[in-house]
C-alpha cells in the first residue's frame, strides 16, 4: 500500500469498533480497484462523538461508516441527510463533500441486494421480521413497499407497534407486535421469508435461535443478519431442514457494497469484499 499526502482516508467510527470487519473488506476493495484510498477504524465514545465528527471534518476525512452506538445520534452533526436514512431515523454512512457533510443509510439495500443477489424476490411474498432495533428497522423501510404482506415482531412490542404504524401509510399489509413463541408460531406457518434482526444468535447469545427448529420449512427463505458465528443456530437449523439460507455476512457485505459505493463512486467488488470478510472471520476464530 502506497500511502501518500494525497490518499483519500476513510473510516468506521463505533464503540467497540476492534472487530469490524469494514478495514478489511474496504482496504481490499480499494486494492482490488487500484483507488488511492485508505481504510481505518476508530474506537469513538458516546460521549466524544461530535467532536469526533468535527475532528474528522476539519482533518478533510473523505468518508466515514458509523455503528453501534452511534447511528442515530451522529444525525446531529451532518449538514445533510439523505431522505432514506432520514425515515430510518439512522445514519451508517458520511461523505465529506467539503463544506457538507452527507448521511445515508445503506442497511436496508443492503439487505435487499443481499436477498437478490441470492436469488430470492419478494413480490407477492409474506416477510416475518424478528427485531424492530436499528437494522431491522431498516430493512422493514427498504423492503415494506416490495412485499405483500410483512409481520414485524419485537422484544418491545411498543417498537414494532410504531414502525408498522408508520410504515402502514404506504402499505396496508404491515403488522407490528410483541415477539412471542406464540406469534411466531402463527406468523411463520404462512409466510415465505424469515428474517432475524435481532441479536439472537450472536455473542454472548450465540447457539440461541427465537425460531425452534420445527417450525422452519423447506420452502421458506431463512435470513439471518448476524454473522458471528457465521453458522447462527437460526442457519444451521434452517440448512439442515433444506430452506434455502442467506446468512449475515450477505448483508454486511453488501450494505458496505453501497457504502463503497457512495464513498468513492466505482462499483464495490463485492466478491472480494466477501472473501476478504470471511478470511478474517475464518481467521479471528469467531465463526463457530
Ligand atoms: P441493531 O442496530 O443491530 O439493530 P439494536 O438497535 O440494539 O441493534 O437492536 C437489537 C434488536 O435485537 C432489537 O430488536 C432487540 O429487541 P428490543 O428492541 O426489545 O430490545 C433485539 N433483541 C436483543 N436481544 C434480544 C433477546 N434476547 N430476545 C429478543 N430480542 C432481542
Amino acid at each position: 500500500m502506497d500511502i501518500s499526502g494525497e490518499t483519500k482516508v476513510c473510516a468506521i467510527l463505533g464503540d467497540p469498533v476492534k472487530h469490524s470487519l469494514s478495514p478489511t473488506m474496504n482496504n481490499a476493495a480499494f486494492k482490488a480497484l487500484d483507488l488511492d484510498f485508505v481504510y481505518v477504524a476508530f474506537r469513538v465514545r458516546r460521549e466524544e462523538l461530535k467532536i469526533a465528527i468535527k475532528g474528522a471534518r476539519k482533518l478533510g476525512i473523505h468518508g466515514l461508516n458509523i455503528t453501534m452506538p452511534h447511528k442515530e445520534l451522529v444525525m446531529a452533526s451532518l449538514n445533510e441527510i439523505d431522505p432514506h436514512a432520514k425515515a430510518v431515523g439512522a445514519v451508517n454512512t458520511i461523505l465529506n463533500l467539503g463544506k457538507e457533510l452527507v448521511g445515508y443509510n445503506t442497511d436496508g439495500s443492503g439487505a435487499l441486494e443481499a436477498l437478490r443477489d441470492n436469488s430470492v424476490s419478494l413480490n407477492g411474498k409474506k416477510m416475518l421480521l424478528l427485531g424492530a432495533g436499528g437494522a431491522g428497522k431498516a430493512i422493514a423501510f427498504q423492503l415494506s413497499q416490495e412485499l405483500e404482506e410483512l409481520v414485524i415482531l419485537n422484544r418491545n412490542a411498543k417498537k414494532a407497534e410504531n414502525l408498522a404504524e408508520v410504515l402502514r401509510k404506504k402499505q396496508k399489509k404491515i403488522l407490528g407486535n410483541i415477539l412471542s413463541a406464540k406469534l411466531v408460531r402463527h406468523e411463520l406457518k404462512d409466510s415465505d421469508i424469515l428474517v432475524n434482526a435481532t441479536s439472537v444468535g450472536m455473542h454472548p447469545q450465540a447457539g440461541q435461535s427465537l425460531v425452534p427448529r420445527r417450525l422452519l420449512r423447506p420452502d421458506l427463505c431463512v435470513m439471518d443478519i448476524v454473522y458471528k458465528p457465521l453458522e447462527t443456530r437460526l442457519i444451521r437449523d434452517a440448512t439442515s431442514i433444506g430452506a434455502k439460507v442467506v446468512n449475515g455476512v450477505e448483508m454486511l457485505v453488501h450494505q458496505g457494497a453501497a457504502s463503497f459505493k457512495i464513498l468513492t463512486n466505482r462499483v464495490a467488488p463485492i466478491q472480494t469484499m466477501r472473501q476478504a470478510a470471511l478470511e478474517k472471520l475464518a481467521g479471528s476464530g469467531t465463526v463457530s
